[in-house]
């Protein structure tokens, strides 16, 4: 079996899911179910025998031995984390929290699990560690995109504790020879994305008529890749990936923030118009920017191609428009994760940017 770290998020409920859908390989998934953590991603394979849940820290170590004691993974998938930016400048320390010294635990018991494996279990151990581009810093709009071996210039409170997290993973395998592998991708996007993130926010603001909060000019640059790909990408890298090394993961699809925004709208109004016809691109409104915002992330992903064989399978403009119709049918699922807390944090993030801009 493999153990799945925060399976309940967004890009780790889309993994899980995939999985059981394609492997009869039970899969274990600890999650603390924060505010981003919702059981309900899972709700299709709730009684699956092969799935597994625990709530729980990935820096509690006594859970964390128990759990690989009790389970034998053969495999550790670890997506859990604070993911968003804009509350790791609100909060950094819960950032340092779970991606720092809750990484560095989880890799002190797995480390004790792996030593204490027979030597073909522990031959064909692997931790993947799921990483992000923005580890890299931020490009200048004509400068080469991240390889693997771009300086790590972390400018942001979660970029700077996603690379802590990462030298950590890195020094395992340096100084202990653990069989740990590195993944750094790009902005996803798909169904489940929390919409405290730019796409679904966009989609959840436009349905009812709010206005789209673009921070600055909007001409900031992201690589989207739809997470379907993005767990592909993953399932390479843990079946095929060299042990030691890092793999950077794109969507080969760069587009500005406004880009971005003014196709969700247009999505929208075909797909969903305004009672009062106007187009949904009337609702964009500049707003102050992300104190520090990164101009540009862009992916060399020639690594993974040219060893593994992947590439991304979808166009953004399929996968927009997939991403859409999935929040327009699950109106339900919105509803239940957008409780009091979520709109504390609108409140909050969004009140002041509105009157500064
Ligand atoms: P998410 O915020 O949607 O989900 C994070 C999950 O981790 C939640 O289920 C949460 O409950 C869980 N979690 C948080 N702290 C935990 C802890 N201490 N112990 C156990 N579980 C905990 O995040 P996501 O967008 O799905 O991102 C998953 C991973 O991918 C993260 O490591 C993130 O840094 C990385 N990543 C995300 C993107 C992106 O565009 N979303 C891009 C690159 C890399
Ligand atoms: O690059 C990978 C990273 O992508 C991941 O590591 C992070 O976990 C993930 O959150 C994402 O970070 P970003 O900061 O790029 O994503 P976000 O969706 O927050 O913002 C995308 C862009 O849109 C960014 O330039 C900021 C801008 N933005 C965002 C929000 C929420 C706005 O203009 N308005 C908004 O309201």
């Amino acid at each position: 079996m493999i153990l799945v770290t925060g399976g309940c998020g967004f890009i780790g409920s889309a993994f899980v899911l995939r999985w059981l859908a394609q492997s009869q390989e039970p899969l274990l998934n600890l999650d603390l179910l924060t505010y981003a953590g919702h059981p309900g991603n899972l709700a299709a394979v709730q009684g699956d025998a092969r799935y597994h849940f625990c709530r729980g820290d990935i820096g509690d170590a006594a859970l964390v031995a128990k759990l690989l004691a009790e389970h034998k993974p053969r495999a550790i998938v670890n997506f859990a984390a604070e993911s968003h930016v804009d509350r790791s400048i609100a909060d950094p320390l819960a950032f340092a929290r779970t991606n720092v010294m809750g990484t560095l635990g989880l890799l002190q018991e797995a480390l004790a699990y792996w030593r204490a494996l027979d030597a073909g279990a522990a031959a064909a151990f692997r931790f993947v560690h799921v990483s992000t581009d923005e580890v890299f810093g931020s490009l200048a709009p004509d400068a080469a995109a991240f390889s693997e071996t771009h300086p790590y210039q972390p400018n942001s409170p979660y970029s700077a504790s996603k690379a802590a997290s990462d030298h950590f993973v890195r020094a395992w395998h340096h100084t202990y020879g653990f069989p740990a592998l590195i993944t750094n991708c790009s902005n996803n996007y798909g169904p489940r994305q929390f919409p405290e993130k730019l796409i679904p926010l966009m989609v959840h603001n436009a349905l009812r008529g709010l206005p789209l909060p673009v921070y600055g000019d909007g001409q900031q640059v992201r690589d989207w890749l739809f997470v379907d790909d993005h767990c592909s990408a993953l399932e390479a890298v843990l079946e095929r990936g060299r042990v030691g090394e890092t793999y950077n993961i794109g969507g080969r699809s760069e587009r500005t923030n406004l880009q971005v925004v003014h196709t969700i709208c247009s999505v929208l109004d075909e797909l969903r118009p305004q009672a009062h016809g106007a187009p949904h691109a009337q609702l964009v409104k500049h707003v102050t920017d992300r104190p520090g915002h990164d101009r540009r992330y862009a992916i060399d992903d020639r690594k993974i191609e040219a060893e593994l064989h992947w590439r991304p399978a979808v166009a953004f403009e399929q996968g927009i428009r997939a991403t859409i119709e999935w929040y327009l049918a699950n109106a339900d699922w919105v509803e239940s994760v957008t409780s009091g807390s979520y709109r504390q944090w609108v409140e909050r993030q969004y009140k002041g940017l509105a009157k500064a801009a």
